[in-house]
C-alpha cells in the first residue's frame, strides 16, 4: 500500500522536485528521482536526489545513482522516481538500476510514450526488483509535466494564447508600453520558460522589437522564437520566419513546427494573431492578463473580445496579482 505512508510522501517529494528543471529539458520530460535508505530508521535517510539534466539527459535515475557510491546500496535502499525509468536495447535507466543493485523502486507515473510504456517497469519486475506504482489520486507529476504528456498523446505541440489587456480590453497603449505592472510581467516569464518556442504577429515584431527571452533570475533559456507573416522578411539573428495568411488552415501552421524540436508554443499576440488561433480553435490554453488601468488612447482593432471569449470558454484558474487579474481559459 502506498497510500498515507511514508512512501506516498516520498513520491509526492520526487514530483514536487521534477518542477525543478522544468522547461529545460527539451523534448524530454522533467523528472526527479531520490535514493534513500532505510537501514537506519524507519522514516528514511536520503542518500541522493538527481532531476533530468538540462538539455534532456542523463536522466534523473543516472544523476542520483552517480552521486553515490555501489557500497552505499543495501537490500535496505529504495529508489522513488516521478516517471517510469526508460528502456532501450542501448544504455538506459532500467539497465543502470538492476546494475546498481537497488531492489525496490516507487513509480509515480508510466511514460505515455508508446515505445516505452511499461517497457522499464517490465524489465525490471522480471528481474526481480519490487516495482510499487502510485494510484493515479497520488500522481500530480502529469499535471506538472502536462506538456510532454499532451506531445505524446497528440503529437502536436501545446499551444498557449496569451494576451495582456487593459480594463476596458485594450491590447495596446499609445502612451505606454507595458499594460500589466512589472511583477506581473515577470511572474508571466515563467511561461515562457516552461514552454520551448514563441511566436508573434509580424506588426509586434516591426512595432516592439520584443527580445521575447525567459528573463527570469538565474534561468538561461533560449526559446525558439516565429514571426508569422504572409511574405518572407528579413529578421533579426534567432528569429525564424512562420508563412501564414489569415485564411491558410492552421494546419499549415502546425505542420511547419515540426521542423524544430518542441513540444510546446507560446503565441504572444497581437490581437490579430491571437484571433486568428482563437477563430481557428488552435490552443490548448488561453491566458488573459488583465490590468485595473483603462486604456483611452487606442484603436478598436486592438481590442480583444473578451466578453465572447468567456460565454464561449470555461475558466479554468484565475489569480490575483498586484492589481492585475490573471486568468486561465479551456475548452
Ligand atoms: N497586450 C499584449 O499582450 C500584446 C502582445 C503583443 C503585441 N501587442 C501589441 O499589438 C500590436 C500589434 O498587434 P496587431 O494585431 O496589429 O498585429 P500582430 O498580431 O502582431 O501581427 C499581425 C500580422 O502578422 C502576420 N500574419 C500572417 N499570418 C497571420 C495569421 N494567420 N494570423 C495573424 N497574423 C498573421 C500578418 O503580417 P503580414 O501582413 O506581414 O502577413 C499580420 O498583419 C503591437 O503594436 C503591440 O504593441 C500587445
Amino acid at each position: 500500500m502506498i497510500a498515507n505512508n511514508i512512501h506516498s510522501k516520498y513520491l509526492q517529494s520526487v514530483n514536487n522536485l521534477s518542477q525543478r528543471n522544468l522547461g529545460l529539458t527539451g523534448k524530454n520530460p522533467a523528472v526527479a528521482c531520490m535514493i534513500v535508505d532505510y537501514s537506519k530508521s524507519s522514516e528514511g535517510q536520503v542518500l541522493s536526489y538527481g532531476l533530468t539534466s538540462i538539455g534532456g539527459s542523463p536522466h534523473s535515475e543516472v544523476n542520483a545513482l552517480n552521486k553515490i557510491k555501489k557500497n552505499k546500496i543495501t537490500n535496505k535502499t529504495v529508489m522513488y522516481v516521478s516517471l517510469e525509468p526508460c528502456m532501450k536495447e542501448s544504455d538506459c535507466c532500467a539497465k543502470r538500476i538492476l546494475k546498481s543493485g537497488i531492489g525496490k523502486v516507487f513509480i509515480s507515473s508510466l511514460d505515455p510514450n508508446p515505445i516505452i510504456h511499461k517497457r522499464g517497469l517490465n524489465f525490471l519486475k522480471k528481474n526481480n526488483v519490487k516495482i510499487n506504482l502510485a494510484p493515479n489520486y497520488l500522481n500530480n507529476f502529469k499535471n506538472i509535466n502536462k506538456i510532454f504528456y499532451h506531445y505524446q498523446r497528440n503529437a502536436r505541440p501545446y499551444v498557449t494564447l496569451k494576451l495582456a489587456i487593459s480594463k476596458n480590453g485594450f491590447s495596446k497603449d499609445y502612451n505606454e508600453s507595458n499594460i500589466t505592472s512589472f511583477e506581473t510581467q515577470y511572474y508571466m516569464h515563467k511561461y515562457r520558460l516552461t514552454h520551448d518556442a514563441i511566436a508573434i504577429g509580424y506588426n509586434t515584431y516591426k512595432e516592439d522589437n520584443p527580445r521575447l527571452s525567459s528573463r527570469l533570475n538565474g534561468i538561461n533559456k533560449n526559446n525558439i522564437k516565429f514571426v508569422l507573416s504572409k511574405i518572407n522578411k528579413k529578421l533579426k539573428k534567432n528569429f525564424n520566419m512562420i508563412n501564414l495568411n489569415y485564411k491558410d488552415d492552421p494546419k499549415i501552421f502546425l505542420q511547419q513546427l515540426k521542423n524544430y524540436p518542441i513540444n510546446s508554443i507560446l503565441i504572444e499576440g497581437g490581437v490579430s494573431t491571437f484571433n486568428y488561433f482563437y477563430n481557428n480553435k488552435i490552443f490548448d490554453e488561453i491566458v488573459i492578463c488583465q490590468s485595473a488601468k483603462v486604456i483611452k488612447s487606442s484603436k478598436k482593432r486592438y481590442k480583444l473580445n473578451l466578453s465572447l471569449l468567456k460565454k464561449n470558454l470555461k475558466l479554468y484558474s484565475s489569480i490575483t496579482y498586484g492589481e492585475d487579474i490573471i486568468e486561465t481559459y479551456k475548452y
